[in-house]
């Protein structure tokens, strides 16, 4: 086969679900529709909304402050999920295959386009994971300081960029050989500790799960009773500060409290009935987080007017209930829930990228030496502690913002390839059973490729050029390396 056209070469649907079935017999299918709506809240409430919707609020870095119309740009963000929701649930209950959009583009666009698919998804969750460390971090801070009464110091919580922003004294900082010593060590700290936890091999447990989902909502449901205790009508005026630009701004930032929705699909081969708990678990988690996120967006914008959330931009939930006085009991309680949130999307995710890289390095499209699975703890130990040592350095000297807006614009690229996907396999496989099947034809997939290209808009140039560096990074990697390795091109 020609070079050109083998990176187009797709494998086969039949292909994906014979392999998965050989692999099959080590997964248990255990999870109903009710665990893996679970799963979907569990990878999806955190950082997000305890922390970028001060961000998208007073739009600090943008200049477009979205303000209380926060609340519309999350509605316009979940008509933009919910496309696209509908797409990964025609895909994953057809094709219920744990490697999620690397698998479907691999079955429908080829092996370069799984390539980058793939190569993007680490911007989805080891970059994703480097903003939710930070956030961690912030919130970490608040309960330690509630709970006992400490405060870490500002230079060992934070990056350098993020404190010369702030206009804090450099020269109050302890310097090594001339250099101003720095840098988040919580967030380093946590990345560290659930890394070594992952290569000894938690058992994620379902009913551990649905505890850490269950606390997430309890303490998100008190905050929203406490926002409506404070509820001020005239903080919502102006409504909209920065107008429509700010509510689009607002929107494709806060689509990074949406991401993860998708992760669902992952446990597609350890659930009973894929082909009906897919597109429940998908949809239904989508749903659920999205009445979530708008009251808890009513209740914060009516407690505080948003432009005061500047003091406390990184955690936004705290700054409303500090101008409110509220006792210090209820600010611990939402410190803790916000760290218990973190930390379970942070295992989430730092337990996907590993899946990911492991897949690609089974087709061959990563060194061999990747998918090493440890001889006693029977976990993939290399890729777990490669993603665990990137994400724990960069999440000691990363800034929140830039490394959110990065995982963003990666993340909805990767949901336009899904959505073109869809279309694709109905041309090319239109009599495969699909049984959940989007009505209208193209139309909802069109209308999801438009939504995401709408919100990656609303992200800045500068985020544009780093997407941009990224891909040609890994299509650098993918011709030198990748395209000669292929096992599918090699058994061809
Ligand atoms: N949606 C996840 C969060 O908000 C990534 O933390």
């Amino acid at each position: 086969m020609s070079r050109w056209r083998g990176l187009w070469r797709t494998k086969s649907v039949d292909v994906l679900i014979h392999e998965s079935e050989v692999r099959g017999h080590k997964l248990a299918r255990v999870l109903g529709p009710l665990d893996v709506t679970m799963v979907g809240i569990g990878a999806v409430i955190g950082a997000g909304i305890f922390a970028m919707v001060g961000e998208a609020a007073v739009g600090a870095s943008s200049g477009y402050p979205a303000g209380p119309a926060l609340i519309i740009s999350f509605i316009l963000t979940a008509i933009a999920c919910g496309f696209t929701a509908l797409c990964y649930a025609e895909l994953a209950a057809m094709v219920p295959i744990s490697g999620s959009a690397y698998t479907y583009s691999y079955a429908t666009m080829g092996e370069l386009v799984a390539w980058i698919i793939g190569w993007d998804l680490i911007l989805e969750y080891a970059i994703g994971n480097v903003a939710v460390a930070i956030s961690w971090a912030g919130y970490f801070n608040d309960l330690v300081k509630t709970a006992f009464g400490w405060d870490i110091p500002i230079w060992l919580r934070i990056d350098y960029r993020t404190f010369v922003q702030k206009g804090l004294d450099l020269a109050a900082v302890p310097h090594l050989l001339g250099v101003p010593v720095i840098f988040n060590v919580p967030a380093m700290c946590i990345v560290l500790a659930l890394t070594v936890l992952l290569v000894i091999g938690i058992k994620e447990s379902t009913a551990f799960n649905n505890v850490m989902v269950g606390l997430k909502l309890v303490v998100l449901a008190i905050f929203v009773g406490v926002g409506i205790h404070y509820f001020h009508p005239e903080y919502w005026k102006p409504f909209a500060p920065g107008g429509w630009k700010g509510i689009q701004v607002g929107a494709a930032t806060v689509f990074f409290a949406y991401i993860g929705f998708d992760a669902v699909s992952t446990v597609a081969e350890e659930t009973k009935d894929p082909k009906r708990d897919m597109p429940i678990g998908i949809i239904g988690s989508l749903a659920v987080c999205t009445v979530v996120y708008i009251l808890v967006t009513v209740a914060l914008t009516g407690m505080i007017p948003v432009m005061e959330l500047k003091s406390k931009i990184a955690e936004p939930l705290v700054a409303g209930l500090e101008y409110n006085h509220a006792p210090a009991w209820i600010i611990g309680i939402i410190a803790l829930g916000s760290v218990i949130a973190h930390t379970a999307v942070l295992l989430v995710f730092q337990m996907g990228q590993p899946r990911i890289f492991f897949a690609m390095s089974r087709d061959g499209l990563l060194p061999g030496w990747f998918a090493k699975v440890h001889p006693r703890f029977k976990t993939p130990y290399v890729t777990t502690i490669c993603t665990g040592v990137i994400v724990g350095l960069l999440s000691g000297v990363c800034n929140i913002d830039e490394m959110a807006n990065l995982c963003n614009i990666g993340t909805l690229f990767a949901f336009i390839l899904v959505c073109i996907g869809v279309i694709i396999l109905r041309r090319k496989d239109p009599h495969r059973p699909r049984p959940f099947r989007l009505p209208g034809g193209p139309i909802m997939p069109l209308l999801g490729i438009a939504f995401c290209l709408y919100l990656m808009l609303g992200l800045g140039w500068m985020n544009w050029v780093r997407f941009g560096g990224w891909l040609v990074l890994g299509l650098f990697i993918y011709f030198v390396f990748g395209s000669k390795k292929s096992v599918l091109r090699q058994s061809s």
